[in-house]
């Protein structure tokens, strides 16, 4: 961590790409992670919960403090998806026992607590169901005051959806969620799939992470070996989409990615289109934007970026 590094607070559900926003997160010098809190979402909270606990473990960085948060949506029943990330979420690495613990308090506190101890702004970043972030700005909803910014991985608009023809899985799950954050009145960078599918693994990315030969970087490979089987069927790719690694990369690079200012809302209500992001990307509606909508990414940039990063677990 430098003197200036950014402080932020990890919230997300692993799930193979959220291990590798961890990954690319937890040895960047610029950022600063206060904690990581897992939230139900790709698998039930016991399991994303254990998976932070595996994944900090692996990158030795079991200083980091770890929590779980909410165990099922604010209002809906949790949807879960293990068909694509396989039963623990992880898929692709054998799960184990590590010797890192949750600390005790429930992940909502801790971000109610963070906030409202916080000196300086607190960037949030968010690679799951906005569950447990909405808790906590319905718990204490002075906190936002103390947030920099969202930056979120979340919602679709020119892709369409990947768990219903309409929605995003991450808005899906919790749309009243991610609602409570759309009008949190705070700077929101979301990067939905217009730009996720954009970032595909590929036999020779993988390969070239494989190669830079550290426990992190293989660990790394192996999980994208599994993600990929499920995605590249379904999307007819070479390789799947890298969706959550997407808002760490902005932050340490922000330049790779295009984003448009738009006014975004979230459908709630209805069973058709139920955590659609109908994101005013041509400014039809005339209402004040409050989402910066990412769309277009450098992906040679983008994958240049994360073997960079991956490579650094085997600097001593
Ligand atoms: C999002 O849903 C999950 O399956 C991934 O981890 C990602 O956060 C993509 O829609
Ligand atoms: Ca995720």
């Amino acid at each position: 961590m430098t003197h200036s590094a950014l402080p932020i607070i990890i919230d997300c559900d692993p799930g193979q790409d959220d291990a590798l926003m961890l990954f690319m997160a937890l040895k960047a010098p610029e950022l600063e992670v206060l904690g990581i809190v897992a939230v139900a979402g790709n698998v039930p909270l016991a399991a994303t919960a254990l998976n932070i606990r595996i994944l900090a473990d692996i990158c030795q960085r079991t200083d980091v403090p770890l929590f779980a948060g909410c165990d099922k949506p604010l209002i809906q029943p949790l949807v879960t998806a293990e068909n694509v990330h396989g039963k623990t979420g992880i898929d692709g690495i054998e799960l184990y026992e590590p010797q890192v613990q949750l600390q005790t308090q429930h992940g909502v506190d801790f971000i109610v607590e963070t906030l409202l101890n916080a000196t300086q702004q607190i960037t949030i970043v968010a690679t799951g169901p906005l569950t447990n972030i909405a808790a906590a700005i319905l718990k204490a909803p002075q906190i936002t005051d103390k947030i920099k910014q969202f930056i979120i991985m979340g919602g679709a608009m020119f892709e369409g959806g990947n768990i219903t023809p309409s929605a995003e899985f991450n808005a899906y799950v919790d749309p009243h969620a991610f609602d409570i954050v759309l009008k949190a009145g705070r700077p929101i960078f979301a990067f939905g799939l217009d730009v996720t599918h954009q970032v595909l693994s590929s036999p020779d990315r993988i390969a070239a992470i494989r190669n830079l030969d550290n426990p992190v970087a293989k660990t790394a490979a192996d999980l994208l070996e599994y993600f990929d089987r499920y995605d590249s069927q379904k999307y007819g790719t070479e390789g799947a989409p890298l969706h959550d690694p997407c808002t760490i990369a902005f932050l340490l690079q922000p330049e790779l990615f295009e984003l448009k200012a738009c006014a975004c809302q979230i459908e709630t209500n209805s069973e058709l289109t139920l955590g659609h992001t109908a994101v005013d990307f041509w400014q039809v509606t005339g209402k004040e934007p409050n989402i910066q909508w990412a769309h277009t990414v450098d992906v040679e940039g983008f994958f240049t970026l994360l073997t960079e990063r991956l490579a650094v677990y085997g600097d001593h």
